[in-house]
Formats: structure tokens, sequence, C-alpha cells
């Protein structure tokens, strides 16, 4: 197959994590061309477009679909919100990248996985699909190499924490006294850009990746009262009635299982993980949680202003950089009590 020279990102509109997206403008920030990925024509798409990316629309789970977007790219990132049919979709893109030939095939994944076997499994139907997808891109003998993230700060911790400190000043989960490690999509995007941009080092490579620390949450409950200059405390609310608010807010069961299992598992202390694999692979460190309420105050109700911490925490470089790193637009709405992105359309998917 003719090599067209661009790299196709899928899951490029972004929902939650929107490694897709960030992957696109990444990539397109280094001169390189990319095919970006999208299943409608909407305002995300035209954004794309505008930023350089040729967009291309399709459905992950149509084999001709794939077949076409992946014709004429040797380099691929495959990724696409947590669904029911997430095992289907690799299977295909690895069908298809077996007929056409790739280079590269960066594959999303989850930390989760390099704690499962065929003894040793989890109940979260989406956990199980990424372990069954690491296993068959293996046998399939394409050039892969597996990103493992632990918890997103955007995917999980926005969305879900959000409301409840912006209204309460309370982080409410039910993770007891778990330790966790949340990492920033936009880290796990940076590594993935690298990765694409100069595959060859990284083949047959797993990352594992973690924020820079882990602690339980009440060490999270800190930084986010550094962030946001107000206290905010957590509080290990009982998992039934996390469940509940989950299936009240109509979330579709295959997601209800997987963020319960989450949960479960943060509470057993399987989120206590460090890695370096964001610095490692970028030469930056990943982003801390303070760091990353601090960019997103507005979404967690504001940050609390006295004239010495604006003179002190909000000038100079800390300032600029911040500005930096919120190009691309932010916001939310609120759909049954859960604060969403705003560019998350449907509220049947949650978190990506
Ligand atoms: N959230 C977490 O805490 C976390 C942690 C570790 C790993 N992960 C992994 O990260 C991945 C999700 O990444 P993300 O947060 O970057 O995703 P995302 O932004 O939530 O979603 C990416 C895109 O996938 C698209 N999509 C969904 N189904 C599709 C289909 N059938 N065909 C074409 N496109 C489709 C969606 O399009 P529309 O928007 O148009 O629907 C969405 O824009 C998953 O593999 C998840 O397991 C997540």
């Amino acid at each position: 197959m003719a090599d067209d020279g661009s790299i196709l990102v899928t899951g490029a509109a972004g929902q939650l994590g929107a490694v897709g997206r960030t992957v696109t403008r990444l990539l397109l920030d280094r001169g390189l061309p990319v095919r970006a990925m999208v299943r409608r024509e909407d305002d995300r798409a035209a954004a794309l477009r505008a930023a350089g990316a040729e967009v291309v629309v399709g459905d992950l789970l149509e084999p001709a679909d794939v077949y076409r977007v992946v014709s004429g790219c040797r380099r691929v990132y495959f990724g696409m919100s947590v669904s029911a049919g997430y095992l289907e979709a690799t299977v295909t893109m690895a069908a298809v990248a077996r007929e056409v030939g790739l280079d590269a095939l960066v594959n999303m994944s989850q930390m989760t996985v390099s704690q499962m076997s065929i003894q040793n499994t989890t109940p979260s139907p989406q956990q199980r699909q990424h372990w069954l997808s690491e296993q068959a891109l293996a046998w399939s003998g394409l050039p892969v190499v597996t990103i493992r993230p632990t918890v997103f700060l955007e995917g999980f911790f926005l969305p879900l924490t959000g409301p409840s400190v912006r209204d309460r000043g309370r982080i409410e989960l039910p993770f007891g006294l778990g330790k966790t490690s949340p990492v920033a999509a936009a880290d796990v995007a940076r590594v993935v850009a690298a990765v694409l941009a100069d595959p060859g080092p990284h083949l047959g490579r797993i990352y594992e990746l973690t924020g820079p620390r882990s602690q339980d949450m009440h060490g999270v409950a800190r930084e986010y009262s550094d962030a946001l200059n107000r206290e905010i405390t957590y509080s290990d609310i009982p998992p039934e009635d996390w469940e509940r608010e989950l299936k009240r807010a109509g979330l579709p069961d295959h997601l209800t299982r997987h963020l319960v299992t989450m949960a479960g598992l943060n509470r057993a202390g399987r989120y206590d993980r460090m890695t370096d694999g964001v610095e490692r692979v970028t030469s930056r460190p990943a982003m801390s949680v303070r760091e990353f309420v601090s960019l997103h105050a507005d979404e967690f109700g504001g940050r609390r202003s006295r004239m010495s911490s604006a003179v002190v925490g909000l000038k100079g470089p800390r300032r600029r950089q911040d500005k930096k790193r919120k190009r691309g637009g932010s916001g939310s709405r609120t759909v049954a009590g859960i604060r969403l992105p705003w560019q998350t359309l449907p509220s049947q998917r949650l978190i990506g």
C-alpha cells in the first residue's frame, strides 16, 4: 500500500481524555501530516480541519471504514472511548493493519492490564477487553507500542469530582484509603505523539504511565486545596451509593461496571503505582494533581483569590505556562449532576 506519509489518529474528536485530539495537535505542531478520524462531522471535526488535519469520518466498528481510513498511512494511534465494542474495534484494526501493512500501531490500553492474567482478571468488561486486545495484538505480529496509563485526571477526576468540589468543597469517591497516582491525559498524549513521531526505538515496548506522586485521597485533596486556595476535603462515600448515582446518571452498564471496578481496585491499593514513563519518553515530568487542578480551576468552582496569593501564586512564568496549556479551550456542562467537558455530546459515554 502506498504511503502518503500521514499518521492516522483515531478517536480524534475527543470526549473526555481526548488523547486523540491532543495527539493530533502535537503532531501538527511538529509539522507532521495527520489524518484525524472522527465519527461525525461537527464543530470538533471543523476545528481539527482548521488546525491542518485531514479529517476522515468513519466508524471503528465498520471494517470497510477502517480499511478506508488506514489505507495510505504507515503509523496509527488507536484509541476510542470506553465502550462495549472495544475488543471488536481493536481486532478489526489489527486485521486491516495486517492487510495493508504498518510501521507502527500505538495502542491505548490501561495500567491494570499489567496485573491481569488468565487466572487473575477483574470484573470490568473494559479491562477484560483491553487484556484480550493486547493478547490479540501480540499474536498479530504487528509492530505495536502499548500505552498503559493509570486513571486520567481529565477523564475521571474532572467530571467525577468537579461538581462536589465546586458545590461542597469535597472530593466524594469510594476510594477508601487506597493510594492512587492519576495521570493527565495531556501527558499521555505527549508520550503517544513522541512515539508516533519516531516509532523505531519504541516498537514492542509497553509504557506504563502514572502521575508524579502516589498518595491516598487525603493527599489528593490537599493538592486540590493548594491549587484552589480553599480547603478541599476527601469524603470516602459508600460504593453502593456511588454506583446508584452513576446508574441514575444514565450511564451504560459497560461503563458503570468499569467505574465501579476502578473504585474497588483503588480501595484495594491497586492504583498505588509509580512509573517514570512520561518523563522517560518526553524528557518532561508528568503533571501533578495540583498543576492540573490549577489549570482547570474554573471547572472546580474557581480559585479563592486573596491579594497576596494572587500576586504570589499566579504571576510570572507559572501563569504563562498555565495559559499556554489552556490553549485549545475548555468548558463544561452538567448532565445528571456530573460535570462533563463541553466537547462531550451524548451523556452515554462518560469516561474514556
Ligand atoms: N479515563 C481514564 O481514566 C483512562 C485511564 C487509562 C486508560 N484509558 C483508556 O483511554 C482510552 C480512551 O481515551 P480518551 O479518553 O482519549 O477517549 P475519548 O476522548 O473519551 O474518546 C475518543 C473518541 O472515540 C470516538 N469513538 C467512540 N466510538 C467510536 C467508534 N465506534 N468509531 C469511531 N470513533 C469512536 C469518540 O467519538 P464521539 O465523541 O464522536 O462519540 C471520541 O471522540 C480507552 O482505551 C480507555 O480505556 C482511560
